[in-house]
């Protein structure tokens, strides 16, 4: 009986370190260690034994099968380990791999000057408006004060759409609009594209960019409109530049203006740029004509008023140094990246 219990032992020891996982750790225990195991069976065996035999071969049985259980306690605690050690293998996530960057896009130079644009104008109290592409003659000539008559009708400059509908030429409806929806102080901005029916070259184009301006109040003066249009020239383009005005003529604003800042290209001495002059016209401006007013109700003994019109792609052009403003418009990736 001894032998066969070293026999035993031994043939558990072997068989415990061939397990690998956890339903063979099970088989091995109910074979080895269960109520129907090979030990119970010796156990049961020891009633053919003498008595003074049973107890030492007894404790012997009892002994090797804890020796039994110890180990595959051991063996189970080494299979769990290895398997966990696997898994975090398997989940291992190398931090050091280079990521995949996600393409992000970036506004067109037009929308990025236009931006700055506004910050400026926002910072003095504008409001920004909005107004449709598609204009009743009204709210773009006629209530602006450009007579039935007027070249700036001619079919060759616009595009109509109907006899009274046409695609706006100028940002100026808005001021129109606005002045019929609000009440005076009134300090807004109006971005937006305009048409006009331009053979396409290197500074034109039939449809193009405008923000205007409007500001009106009791008390405006010329003054005014020189001073919030200095500013806007030289937070937009430097403190040092230049800016000049001179004499104009717009059905809707009297007296009329048109502003140059010094060229940024060049300062003034005169480049491609500015085609030699040494300055760039930015925009046209002037004094809300007093019938422009009380078309729209405001009564112009009271109030007083100026109004401008930006060039956005001519001030985009200038301040990137873009030669063709067809760049603008083309969305090639290869222009658009550069900013
Ligand atoms: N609408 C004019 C144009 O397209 C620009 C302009 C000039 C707008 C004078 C104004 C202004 O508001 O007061 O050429």
């Amino acid at each position: 009986m001894k032998d066969k219990l070293q026999a035993l032992h031994a043939e558990a020891m072997a068989a415990l370190a061939t397990l690998g996982n956890a339903r063979e750790l099970e088989e091995f225990r109910v074979k080895y260690l269960g109520k129907k195991s090979v030990f119970s069976e010796l156990l049961r065996g020891l009633g053919g034994l003498s008595p003074e035999e049973r107890p030492a071969m007894g404790q012997a049985i009892n002994a090797t099968k804890a020796t039994v259980e110890e180990a595959l306690a051991a063996r189970e605690a080494e299979i769990l380990a290895a398997a966990r050690a696997q898994q975090l293998l398997d989940e291992r996530l190398d931090v050091t791999m280079p990521g995949k960057a996600a393409p992000v896009g970036g506004l067109h130079p037009l929308n990025a000057v236009l931006n700055d644009l506004i910050d400026i104008f926002r910072s003095m109290g504008f409001d920004v408006v909005d107004g449709p592409e598609v204009e009743t003659d009204h709210y773009n000539f006629e209530a602006l004060n450009v007579p039935a008559d007027h070249p700036a009708r001619d079919m060759q400059d616009t595009f109509y759409l109907t006899d009274n509908l046409l695609l706006r030429t100028q940002t100026s409806a808005a001021q129109i609009r606005t002045m019929e929806d609000r009440k005076p102080p009134i300090r807004i901005l109006c971005p937006g594209r305009v048409y006009r029916a331009d053979e396409v070259d290197a500074t034109h184009s039939p449809v193009f960019h405008q923000v205007e301006g409007l500001v009106v109040d009791k008390g405006i003066t010329l003054c005014d409109l020189k001073g919030v249009l200095e500013q806007f020239a030289h937070e937009m383009y430097g403190e040092g530049t230049e800016v000049r005005f001179r004499p104009s003529f717009f059905p809707f604003t009297e007296p009329s203006v048109e502003v140059d800042v010094s060229c940024p290209e060049c300062g003034g001495k005169g480049c491609r740029v500015c085609k030699g002059s040494g300055w760039i016209e930015i925009l046209g401006a002037g004094m809300v004509h007093p019938r422009v007013l009380a078309g729209c109700g405001i009564d112009p003994e009271e109030y007083s008023g100026f109004a401008f019109g930006i060039g956005l792609d001519r001030l985009t052009t200038t301040r990137h140094k873009i030669s063709d403003i067809r760049l603008l418009f083309e969305n090639d990736l290869r222009f658009l990246n550069q900013f």
